[in-house]
């Protein structure tokens, strides 16, 4: 947006509520933590500078968010949110304006910060009324309607305690002032702490103007200060994902009992039964169906393809008009191309099978590449680990192997073989064969089971 927007995250909080060894910020909400959801909000405005405030937890924050685009600034002690934007005074871009969000309100949305950001060149400070403005600065106004102050829960009279319209602390500012206004704040206070919210009076003896805004939805300005609050933030983010979803024509079963950690991308006609977790990047083509309590993680299903209920899916492509489950796992690497299906308790690892072959029932196929209109039958065991190395097996096109076979790696089985029932293959199966390692049957004639003895 602008040459001049500065954006600087409070994060430096330590989140005594959240009973966690793991920094406030640093919590997932939709599979994220919470600073990532700030910092793609910050990022929307395209801000020259984006600083982040952070303290406790210190560098494990740091680590454990890639943000080259942002500044870090450590603030400790932690003598409060006046006191941390001054951390980031050498940092800001002078001319302009600064806007200040919180790293543990992680729902505000771009369009409710270009909205402040528009509403003039003065303080615009992001308020809401509340029900119950319990704990929250109020803004105190005069008459007419003019913002006076901010006064702290901690700090307010019993009358001023009746304002119910509070400081979310999102606000934006003239940063050219900011030095000498942080520069005059005291401690003077019931937490003897440097209020960021203090300057209000600073900017009205400057004749500075004072204005406020207020988000588009009421839930953007949710903080988080403990894992009630933690869990309630995820659904209402869950609930939105899920209406957007809806409202571009996926059917979701029940928006209440559906989970995405990343971004779901679906076509038309996609449907979604309950209980489905969505992590990392997936794609749904047209008419795809997912069937309940399935695990998608970083997964892309083509056209009309049917992944029934209690299936996981990671890191693979899964063709046209497959169906997959119930009960499979397809581990990373797999790619399957159309119509190919593979039924309950089947696990298929790094393996490319191609159109129309099936796996029905039990089996494991890892390392492997399977041909097309391959039947594999139940029990199938591709052993492709000797204990130290992994190997490969090639199926060619139009093989059909029986039930309980073991394929053992490295092996070919030529185009169009069959392996009977129970074989164990140590060599390559030649084309258009039948191969078998069994032995022949007998009959032991008048065999008798044996009988439990009776105890006397
Ligand atoms: C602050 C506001 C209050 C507002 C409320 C909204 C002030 C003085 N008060 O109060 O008016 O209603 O938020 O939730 O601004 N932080 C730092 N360093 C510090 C202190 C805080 O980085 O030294 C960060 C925290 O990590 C957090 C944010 O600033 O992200 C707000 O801190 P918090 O302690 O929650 O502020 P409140 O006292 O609740
Ligand atoms: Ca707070």
């Amino acid at each position: 947006m602008s040459q001049s927007l500065n954006i600087v995250i409070l994060a430096a909080g330590q989140g005594k509520r959240m009973y966690s060894r793991l920094p406030k910020v640093l919590h997932p909400l939709a599979g994220r933590p919470l600073l990532v959801h700030v910092l793609e909000a910050a990022r929307a405005l395209q801000p020259a500078k984006l600083i982040v405030v952070y303290g406790h937890g210190g560098e494990r924050v740091r680590e454990a968010i890639v943000a080259p685009d942002a500044v870090w600034v450590k603030q400790e002690p932690q003598l409060g949110t006046g006191d941390a934007l001054a951390q980031a005074l050498p940092h800001l871009d002078g001319a302009g304006t600064t806007l200040v969000l919180y790293g543990d309100v992680p729902l505000i949305a771009p369009d409710t910060l270009t909205a402040m950001l528009d509403a003039g060149r003065g303080i615009t400070v992001l308020t809401v009324k509340l029900d119950d403005p319990a704990g929250y600065g109020r803004i105190v106004r005069d008459a007419r309607g003019n913002i006076m102050r901010i006064v702290e829960d901690k700090d307010a009279t019993v009358k001023q305690r009746r304002i119910n319209e509070i400081n979310t602390g999102m606000m934006t500012l003239p940063t050219a002032r900011l030095a000498k206004w942080l520069g005059r704040l005291s401690n003077n206070n019931a937490q003897r702490e440097y209020y960021l919210t203090d300057v209000i009076g600073l900017a009205l003896a400057d004749k500075v103007k004072v204005a406020s805004a207020s988000p588009h939805d009421a839930w953007e300005i949710l903080g988080v200060n403990n894992k009630q609050q933690l869990a309630q933030l995820e659904r209402i983010y869950q609930w939105q994902y899920a209406t957007r979803l809806l409202g571009q024509g996926v059917m979701l079963a029940d928006p209440m009992r559906f989970d995405v950690r990343g971004e779901l991308k679906c076509g038309a006609d996609v449907t979604i039964d309950v209980n489905c977790i969505f992590a990392g990047h997936v794609q749904l083509a047209d008419g795809a169906a997912i069937g309940a309590n399935c695990v998608l993680k970083d997964v892309e299903i083509g056209p009309n393809a049917r992944i029934e209920p209690f299936t996981l899916i990671d890191d693979a492509v899964i063709g046209a008009g497959c169906r997959i489950g119930p009960y499979a796992r397809i581990r990373p690497g797999s790619r399957l191309a159309e119509e190919v299906h593979i039924g309950n308790f089947v696990e298929v690892k790094a393996s490319e099978i191609a159109a129309r072959s099936k796996a029905n029932h039990l089996s494991y196929v890892g390392d492997s590449s399977v041909g097309r209109d391959v039947n594999i039958g139940a029990g199938t065991i591709t052993c492709n680990y000797d204990g130290a190395n992994k190997h490969r097996t090639v199926i060619e096109d139009e093989v059909h192997i029986g039930s309980d076979v073991q394929l053992v790696a490295p092996v070919r089985v030529g185009r169009g073989a069959t392996i009977a029932a129970g074989a164990t293959i140590v060599r390559d199966a030649p084309a258009g064969e039948l191969t078998l390692t069994r032995k022949e049957q007998i009959t032991l004639p008048g065999w008798k089971r044996p009988k439990k003895e009776r105890k006397e």
